[in-house]
């Protein structure tokens, strides 16, 4: 899929398994200098992905991936969860707009899931683009049981057609996972 926006930024939406290993490497030296961190081994822990890809000039300047997880609130049916990871943009080319429009193409293509989610680096940013902060305390499920993550790590959650009645008061848990655990 590409979709051509009004400032120049291409869109394009790829899974894992079709991304040739050369756009791999260039996604995660995106990501390394936006982060200013070495981002390849939290990478490679996200075995199947899929990502929104934001071209300019043909370079890539922009990313945002989601990964599948599994939330549930309380004891209640766990759901099918777009979890967004690495958001991104090159720093020449911040502040033009160019994650909102990630953001909104990454909204559009994951209707399907139960739920959209994500530890925001802002939670202002993302509520601007309906984003809501979970207020409710936070775990982690394990073989031996629930853990409890401290709330300095933020969690927000975009409801979805799908996403049932929820209140963002309740104790919410994700599946224990390699790498950040939200
Ligand atoms: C955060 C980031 C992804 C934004 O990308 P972008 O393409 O510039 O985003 P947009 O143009 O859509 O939005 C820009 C707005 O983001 C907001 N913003 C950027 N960094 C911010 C921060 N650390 N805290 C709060 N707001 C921030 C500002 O309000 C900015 O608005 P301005 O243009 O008036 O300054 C980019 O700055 C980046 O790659 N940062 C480093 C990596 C990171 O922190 N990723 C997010 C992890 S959830």
């Amino acid at each position: 899929m590409a979709v051509e926006m009004e400032d120049q930024l291409q869109l394009k939406v790829v899974n894992s398994e079709s991304l040739p290993d050369a756009d791999r490497s260039t996604i995660i030296s995106l990501c390394n200098r936006a982060y200013e961190e070495d981002l390849e081994p939290l990478f490679n822990t996200f075995r199947t992905a899929t990502h929104a890809l934001g071209y300019y000039a043909q370079s890539l300047v922009s990313h945002a991936m989601w990964v599948n997880r599994w939330l549930q609130i309380g004891t209640n049916p766990v759901m099918h969860t777009a979890y967004i990871e690495m958001v991104a943009t090159e720093k020449t080319y911040r502040s033009r707009g160019f994650v909102t429009a990630i953001m909104k193409c990454v909204a559009d293509e994951i209707q399907d899931f139960d739920l959209g989610a994500l530890s925001p680096f802002s939670v202002a940013y993302y509520e601007r683009l309906g984003w809501e902060l979970w207020r409710g305390p936070l775990f982690i499920r394990t073989d031996s049981g629930l853990i409890r993550t401290p709330r300095d790590g933020d969690v927000m959650i975009l409801r979805l057609p799908r996403t049932p009645n929820l209140d963002v008061n309740a104790p919410l848990s994700a599946e224990w996972r390699e790498g950040e655990l939200w």
